[in-house]
Formats: C-alpha cells, sequence, structure tokens
C-alpha cells in the first residue's frame, strides 16, 4: 500500500487583492526555510491566478481554481473553463465545494461532470463533500456521504487526478469541527468507499478534512488515520497562519 503525500490546499473564496502577493511572497519564504513533508496549494480568485503563478514557481507551492464549468468552452457567461484555469498555471480545481452546491445548486452529477472536464484537462480535481447540520443531527451522515461520493466522483478517477475533502458544512467558517472520534469515521468510509470502487489505487487517494482547521487544531486533526491534509478557509489568506498548518507537517 502507498501512504499518499499530504496536501495541505488554502481556498481564499472570494478574498484577496493583487497586495496579497504579499502573503504569497512570505510563504514562499517559510517554505523555502522550512520545506514541508507535504504538498502546498492555494486556490485564490481567478483574477490573481497569473500574477501568483510568477510568485511560486520553483518553490512546491501549487495553483489552483476554486471551479470549474463542465463544458471545455462557448457561450457561459461569467465562467472558467478547466482549460483556461491550466493555461493559467493551475494544476488543481476545487469542485463541488458545499457554497457551490448551495449557491449556485450543483448537483452530484454535475459536480461529476465538471471533475471530468478537469480529469481531460490534466488537473487534479479535489472533489468536496459534507453533511448539513440537520443531517449530522438525525444520524443520516454516513449515508450522505456515500451517496455524494457515489454519485460525483467520475469513473475515470484515479489517485493521481482526484482528492476527496471532507468539509461537514456546519463546521466551515464556524470555529466548531467533529471530533476526532468523528472525523475518523467519515474518513474511514470514504477510504472504504475509494477501495471498494476503484480497488488498491483507492489506499493511495488523499482524503482532506477541511472545516476551521487552524494552527490550533491542525496537528491533531492531521494525525487523525485516513486524513491526509486539510483543506483550509479562513486560515489561509494569512501566511502566518497558513504556515502555523504546514506546521503539522515539519
Ligand atoms: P474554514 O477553514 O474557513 O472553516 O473554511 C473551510 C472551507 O470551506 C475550505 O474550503
Amino acid at each position: 500500500m502507498t501512504t499518499p503525500r499530504p496536501l495541505v490546499a488554502g481556498n481564499w473564496k472570494m478574498h484577496g487583492r493583487y497586495s496579497s502577493s504579499e502573503e504569497v511572497n512570505a510563504l514562499v519564504q517559510m517554505l523555502r526555510e522550512r520545506p514541508a513533508q507535504c504538498d502546498v496549494l492555494i486556490c485564490p480568485p481567478f483574477t490573481l491566478l497569473m500574477p501568483f503563478s510568477n510568485l511560486i514557481e520553483g518553490y512546491g507551492l501549487s495553483l489552483g481554481g476554486q471551479d470549474c464549468h463542465h463544458q471545455s468552452e462557448g457561450a457561459h457567461t461569467g465562467d472558467i473553463s478547466a482549460d483556461m484555469l491550466k493555461d493559467a498555471a493551475c494544476s488543481y480545481v476545487i469542485v463541488g465545494h458545499s457554497e457551490r452546491r448551495k449557491w449556485h445548486r450543483e448537483s452530484d452529477k454535475r459536480v461529476s461532470e465538471k471533475a471530468a472536464m478537469a480529469h481531460k484537462e490534466g488537473l487534479c480535481a479535489i472533489i468536496c463533500v459534507g453533511e448539513s447540520g440537520k443531517q449530522r443531527d438525525s444520524g443520516e451522515t454516513l449515508d450522505v456521504i456515500a451517496g455524494q461520493l457515489k454519485k460525483s466522483m467520475p469513473d475515470d478517477s484515479v489517485a493521481h487526478n482526484t482528492v476527496v475533502a471532507y468539509e461537514p458544512i456546519w463546521a466551515i467558517g464556524t470555529g466548531r469541527t467533529p471530533s476526532v472520534e468523528e472525523i475518523g469515521e467519515v474518513h474511514g468510509l470514504i477510504r472504504k468507499h475509494l477501495t471498494g470502487r476503484f480497488g488498491l489505487d483507492g489506499q493511495s487517494f488523499r482524503i482532506l478534512y477541511g472545516g476551521s482547521v487552524k494552527p490550533e487544531n491542525a496537528a491533531e486533526l492531521m494525525s487523525i488515520n485516513n486524513v491526509d491534509g486539510a483543506l483550509v478557509g479562513g486560515a489561509s489568506l494569512k501566511a502566518a497562519d497558513f504556515n502555523g498548518i504546514i506546521e503539522a507537517y515539519r
């Protein structure tokens, strides 16, 4: 069995300006001084991809988009294609984030189509799944996650083109996280699904935890079985905080 190399990914959401280059420069410096035993990724807004691509070259830092369209091109005002992300030096794209599922009504099927398009263009798709607070309270978590995985992951998914991110919706931006046991349970289920569906390769997929990951809780969360890294929102915006999370892999 191959143990996956962990990934710590920052999802900047709708935050950041050109002036945030300072934070990226600071992060590059921190990684240069003290390299980490994990891959590091930032997913800034689309406008910052090109300028950031010049800052990170050669420092083991990767760039990703926060979404892509499920078609390769066409009359889709305001959308961005996987190929355009590739053209802007991205190697990853987040698909199916709960904020996209909620506010843009993205279905599991659509998420799967987006991931398939990302694969076609040579991007690694970070496919997000996660239950709501209500679903957690009514004991539906494992069923919800199993259903999302089944329908949101295209059949061409392999460990090197797909990352699964478990982000309980109620833990996003709230400062609340599931217990170590609860995270271990869901990640165990995800691993079981991956090996059941993709065989031995299922062992090599990275499964990230996301939702209120901070420098203070990163080491504990990252030590849970089948947690192969983090998808970080708020705490990825400042180099010092993000670096504090990466610290879990030094
Ligand atoms: P927070 O780390 O701000 O809770 O956000 C998590 C998230 O949604 C990352 O995609």
